[in-house]
């Protein structure tokens, strides 16, 4: 495909591949419409923007995150409010959430949207999220960045919310070296947010805007490497949760370990395959581990370290965070790459049991 769009002379952004691409993922994940962009940040940017997300709104979304989901919210002038995990997924609290909603819709101050993070490849427990949100008339956006190939009661990862984003950055399970998608039920929000993406370009032969608009789109050549690369989602969702049990079976057992629970609700990816160290139990801390296999030329990194801890939105509101803070503690991501063989995976567990003093 890569070969076909470049012999094409089809370089240039959009072109038959983007088009094949969004399909091809809608179908996958059964959602109606996408749109495919330049990052999965530029989908969760777009996202807000299309529901008209802006400055004197909150925006409540999970703690225990990467940098770009909360960061989308501060691009839209809107304010966030990070919500603790819950230990069941080390994803967005539904119960936290459900009754903080109530007791904002008491005093008249609910959020605009709610965006729930789907963990190293888990989902949240949507169900019981979207039925919060969905009492409150608040909009969802599932941010599926980390878990494309998961399923949340038999339904794909990434179907959840209002709209929903994907990310085909270097470390994701599928990568178009950068890219992502947003998806959506609403033809007019996916109209709206390609519409925003293509400089706001308005429908006239010369060049016309009444709207500022953006350069998030696709390029033709990499949504090619992406349909090459989801053909292939399925072995590599394999792989990753082959590593997973590989680790299960040679580390489980070791004091103070735990691995990130597969919740009963899905089926996780194990994009990445994360565990928590508690120090006292195991002898040594995360970070002790961490340079133990550093020192054996191993890469492992922390769990991610939560937004309400980030100064630069430490002035932000969190409800709770001692779950997450305690994961970010203890949490460790080990080495995870699809194409992880038998004798990678020994040296890991070979690594760790050496930390043990
Ligand atoms: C949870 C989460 N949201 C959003 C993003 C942003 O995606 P991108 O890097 O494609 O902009 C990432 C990863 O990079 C992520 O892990």
């Amino acid at each position: 495909m890569l070969t076909d769009a470049v012999a094409s002379n089809w370089i240039a952004p959009l072109g038959p591949h983007v088009d094949a691409f969004e399909a091809e993922m809608c179908a996958r994940i059964d959602v109606p419409y996408a749109v495919a962009l330049s990052s999965g940040t530029a989908a969760l940017h777009l996202a807000l923007e299309v529901l008209g997300v802006g400055a004197g709104d909150e925006v409540w979304l999970s703690t225990l995150t990467f940098a770009a989901t909360a960061n989308a919210v501060r691009y839209v002038g809107a304010t966030p409010v990070f919500i603790d995990s819950e230990r069941a997924s080390w994803n967005l609290d539904p119960a936290l959430l459900a009754d903080a909603l109530e007791d904002a819709a008491y005093h008249d101050r609910l959020p605009r949207a709610v965006i729930a993070v789907d963990l190293y490849g888990q989902c949240a427990d949507l169900e019981p999220i979207a039925a919060a949100c969905r009492r409150h008339g608040v909009a969802l956006i599932e941010d599926a960045a980390e878990a494309l190939g998961a399923t949340y009661r038999g339904r794909p990862a990434g179907s959840f919310g209002d709209l929903s984003i994907l990310s085909f950055n270097g470390n994701k399970i599928i990568t178009t070296s950068g890219g992502g998608m947003l998806l959506g039920r609403s033809k007019a929000h996916i109209d709206r947010a390609r519409f925003l993406a293509t400089q706001a370009r308005e429908p006239a032969r010369h060049y016309e805007h009444t709207t500022v608009g953006y350069n998030y789109r696709l390029s033709n050549l990499l949504a090619a490497v992406g349909r090459a690369q989801l053909a292939d989602l399925d072995r590599r969702v394999e792989a990753r949760r082959a590593t997973n049990a590989y680790y299960r079976r040679g580390l489980g057992d070791l004091p103070g370990w735990s691995f990130m629970p597969e919740a009963a609700f899905g089926r996780a990816t194990a994009w990445l395959t994360c565990a928590t160290i508690d120090a006292a139990a195991f002898g040594a801390d995360r970070d002790a581990v961490i340079d133990r296999l550093a020192a054996a030329d191993i890469e492992a990194r922390p769990v991610w370290k939560p937004m309400h801890l980030q100064p630069v939105f430490r002035a932000h509101r969190c409800l709770g965070g001692a779950v997450a803070e305690a994961l970010f503690r203890d949490g460790i991501c080990l080495p995870s790459g699809s194409n992880l063989t038998d004798a990678d995976r020994a040296r890991v567990v070979a690594a760790v049991h050496k930390t043990l003093p």
